[in-house]
């Protein structure tokens, strides 16, 4: 077979250069030139080869929704998997990808057969990790561990297996197929080594086409690097239909599953997971606030929307006076920007001197909050460090701050007041009682 010809594009202006270069000859960027697979130019073809679909004609087999029997993920991917949908699972080394889809592997029905392409771990590997999330007999079992790196022989061996071969005969439908990770996969087309951007991108657009054209639902690990996302899941993001994000601290056990891009369901939906001995179990809402009862100086409790999720979240504040001429601010889990304005809101309007205080802001439990109307929980919790006295027991506070000290109203105000009564707060805070937040001030 003759061998495919490869050059390598210059990502930012599409230059075309034979060698690899560390900087284009044409726009001068550095390091954007990626190997790519040149199609050789196809011999126009006829329109015969074209067919239109009329909407009566689609099957309707071949667009249920599989559910894939865990809760928190059904719910992230909008109610399962479609066929021939292709998922890109991201996430830090660690956080926990190869455990949720080996315990989806053995969650699905059992006439679902499921390749697990494993590129990073050797079977036996695998084989710890399902003996530890399932104690069950595994003699039923219809999950095939496939060790194998190279995205052609991959291909070529699914294509192969029964129910692609002969798909009248098989029952149970196309396979589920998962690849952990694409980071591990290459192409012998291209010279790069597994895990750069030219291989991960081809070998991910092989694995689509393959999906898309056999009705195949696969899920495709991808790792995010410290450094930043290159060669990672940030150029597979426009290619696949779905993309979830693993999120979550490694030391705390909550993990978080985010949808970025949903081609078939709603996307900022989250799934909230706990990192046990014997896997990630879904956990309930109450998992972000350890100890209700006991009032902590500098915490106050809030409610904060997450895709169509309600959750009981605690905001933690320090005050401490600084001895530097640039007081630190140090913020995890809130915008960093909206933080800032918080605490200058919270400065003028309560007069405090909060300019010669270092301040640390934190979300408890890992999460990451995007929506304003947690914001009176920030300027009641640096209150509260500020005066070294705990906020009232068993209060949950919301309403967006404005830049004139104004509490605002937030979304699904119900939503909220129920789920904070379910937890067991008593006393809400929010735009009714705290109009602005000078009045912040009466509530100790
Ligand atoms: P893993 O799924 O291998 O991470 P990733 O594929 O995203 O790199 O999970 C790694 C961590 O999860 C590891 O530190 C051990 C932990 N873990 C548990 O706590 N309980 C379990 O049942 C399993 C399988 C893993
Ligand atoms: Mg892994």
């Amino acid at each position: 077979m003759a061998k495919t010809r490869t050059s390598f594009i210059c990502q930012n202006c599409n230059c075309s250069s034979p060698k690899w270069l560390g900087q284009c000859p044409n726009c001068s960027a550095w390091n954007t030139l990626v190997e790519t697979v040149i199609k050789s130019p196809t011999k126009s073809q006829n329109s015969a080869s074209l067919s239109a679909f009329n909407l009566k004609q689609i099957k309707k087999e071949k667009i249920g929704k599989t559910e894939t029997n865990i809760k928190e993920l059904d719910q992230v991917l909008g109610g399962g998997l479609v066929p021939g949908q292709v998922v890109l699972f991201s996430g830090e080394p660690g956080i926990g990808k190869s455990t949720l889809l080996t315990q989806l592997a053995l969650s699905l029905p059992h006439r679902q057969t499921i390749y697990y392409v494993c590129g990073e771990e050797s079977p036996e590997q695998v084989f710890l990790r399902v003996k530890r999330l399932q104690k069950t007999s595994l003699k039923n079992s219809n999950l095939f561990l496939l060790p194998a790196t190279n995205v052609d022989q991959i291909i070529d061996y699914l294509n192969q297996t029964p129910a692609l071969a002969s798909p009248a005969k098989e029952a149970g439908g196309p396979p589920l197929v998962i690849i952990d990770s694409i980071q591990s996969l290459s192409t012998a087309d291209l010279s790069g080594m597994a895990g750069s951007v030219g291989q991960v991108r081809e070998s991910a657009q092989r694995l689509i086409s393959f999906a898309k054209r056999n009705y195949v639902p696969t899920l495709l690990v991808g790792h995010v690097t410290k450094q930043g996302n290159i060669a990672g899941p940030k150029v597979l993001e426009h290619a696949v239909d779905t993309v979830i994000y693993f999120e979550g601290e490694k030391r705390a056990n909550l993990r978080l599953l985010r949808t970025t891009k949903n081609r078939f369901g709603p996307t900022d939906e989250v799934g909230l997971f706990q990192m046990t001995a014997r896997g990630l179990i879904p956990a309930e809402n109450e998992i972000l606030i350890k100890n209700l009862t006991s009032t902590k100086v500098g915490s106050a409790f809030t409610v904060a929307e997450e895709g169509s999720r309600l959750l009981n979240s605690e905001i933690q504040a320090l005050t401490t006076q600084s001895f530097t001429p640039y007081p630190k601010r140090v913020i995890t889990g809130l915008s960093r920007n909206r933080a800032e304005m918080l605490i200058a809101v919270t400065q003028k309007y309560l007069y405090l001197p909060l300019f010669k205080y270092d301040i640390f802001l934190n979300v408890a439990g890992g999460l990451t909050i995007k929506e304003p109307a947690v914001d009176l929980a920030v300027c009641a919790s640096l209150y509260s460090s500020y005066k070294s006295k705990p906020l009232p027991a068993l209060s949950s506070f919301w309403g967006e701050v404005s830049l004139l000290g104004e509490v605002g109203k937030a979304s699904q105000e119900t939503g909220r007041k129920k789920q904070a009564r379910n937890l067991g707060i008593k006393k809400i805070f929010n735009q009714n009682r705290i109009g602005n937040i000078r009045e912040l001030k009466k509530i100790f």
